[in-house]
């Protein structure tokens, strides 16, 4: 078994990987969340297959019958509606301060479960059994969570660290080939930051096939990556912006194509070479960097062209970001592959950048 411990300002918590390691997630809870009266949170598709399974290794452990929320599975459940539900849902089962939360599913799960962790009866703990390979190598490390609204992605939301991440790479095998290549997008973001061999690794596997056995590493590579970044900047002060390369563009893609055109990662992908192809116009970027990417991108499938949006939605999109200050926007560049620099840009560029993309 492979242990990351992420630093958080409440203390550290650890990240266990392990195949198989689902099988024993009710004697980790436990340990984690002892006393605690416990819910699941968790989608249609996850629970289908994961949670009688996660119901009976808890009882095992000894926790005894646990309550399961299921919200419909995809993004558009990510808003503030479900959480209310959630909030009456926990309110009618008799849940208190006592209480504990287990996300089981992807990254809307994870995200949707510690907001509700981190607001129910003014914080209550909760464990991530990340089930995706988006939300295993990315997004139940770090402790940000929160929801959608009608204005933009993720706008509303804390940072709240998890007692603990259970990653077990076997799930992956019933993963959708769509959702398993969205989550690697999320993988080729990691190793352009900060890693460049992570890339090479990647770019050896062949196809998808050849990656699920794989996987393991990659895993345990990105989750000490991301973690190595939070556990120094946990709020987003400085270094972990670096996490949003290509995410900016990402967000504005999502929300003028209302989440349902493009899975996250798809949408992040297209982000990173609207970033690069930035960064390089603007001489931040070696030259070849966009190649390099739109390749790998490309071998997994994964989109790398924008379509056409209107400069002036794209820039509402983006105005909106948590990313901008004082007319400012932050550019995430990459300058080599593996190592990302962060730079203040103002919009006047961007805009005539996305014009050039809009045509
Ligand atoms: N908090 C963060 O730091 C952070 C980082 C990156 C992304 N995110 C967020 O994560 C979300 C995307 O996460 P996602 O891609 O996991 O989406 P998701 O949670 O919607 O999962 C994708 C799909 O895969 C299904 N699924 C998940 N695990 C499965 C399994 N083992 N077998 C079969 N089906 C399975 C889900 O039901 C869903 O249909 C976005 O909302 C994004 O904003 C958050
Ligand atoms: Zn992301």
């Amino acid at each position: 078994m492979q242990k990351i411990d992420v630093q958080s300002k409440h203390g550290k918590y650890p990240i266990l990987i392990e195949e198989g390691i689902f099988k024993q997630a009710g004697n980790w809870i436990r340990r984690w969340m002892p006393s605690s009266q416990l819910a699941i949170i968790t989608d249609t598709n996850v629970g289908e297959l994961y949670l009688e399974q996660l119901q009976a290794d808890l009882k095992q452990a000894g926790l005894g019958f646990v309550d399961a929320f299921i919200i419909k599975a995809g993004e558009e459940s990510k808003n503030l509606q479900t959480i209310e539900t959630i909030y009456h849902w926990l309110l009618e089962k008799g849940h208190d301060r006592s209480s504990g939360i287990i996300a089981l599913g992807g990254g809307v799960v994870g995200d949707m479960s510690g907001f509700v962790a981190s607001t129910f009866m003014r914080g209550i703990p909760f464990v991530q059994v990340p089930t995706s390979l988006l939300a295993q190598v990315d997004s139940s490390v770090g402790g940000k969570v929160g929801v959608n609204v009608r204005e933009g992605k993720n706008l509303i939301g804390s940072f709240y660290a998890p007692k603990g991440v259970i990653i077990d790479p076997s799930v992956l095998m019933s993963l959708p080939m769509r959702q398993f290549r969205n989550g690697i997008a999320e993988v080729v973001k990691t190793g352009a930051i900060l890693d460049a061999n992570l890339l090479k690794q990647v770019a050896l596997l062949r196809d998808e096939a050849e990656l699920r056995p794989a996987w393991g590493k990659v895993i345990a590579r990105c989750c000490e990556l991301k973690a190595m970044v939070v556990s120094q900047d946990e709020e987003e002060h400085g270094l972990r912006k670096i996490l949003n390369f290509g995410h900016s563009f990402g967000h504005g893609i999502e929300q003028y194509t209302e989440y349902k055109k493009y899975a996250h990662g798809e949408a992040v992908a297209i982000g990173m070479i609207l970033a690069a192809q930035i960064g390089q116009e603007l001489g931040i970027t070696e030259s070849g960097v966009e190649e390099e990417l739109t390749a790998l991108l490309t071998q997994f499938h994964l989109p790398v062209q924008s379509i056409p949006i209107p400069t002036e939605e794209w820039l509402a999109a983006m105005k909106k970001d948590k990313k901008k200050s004082r007319g400012l926007l932050h550019l995430v560049a990459v300058k080599a592959m593996g190592q990302a620099v962060v730079r203040p840009v103002k919009y006047g560029i961007i805009e005539d950048f996305l014009k050039g993309v809009a045509e």
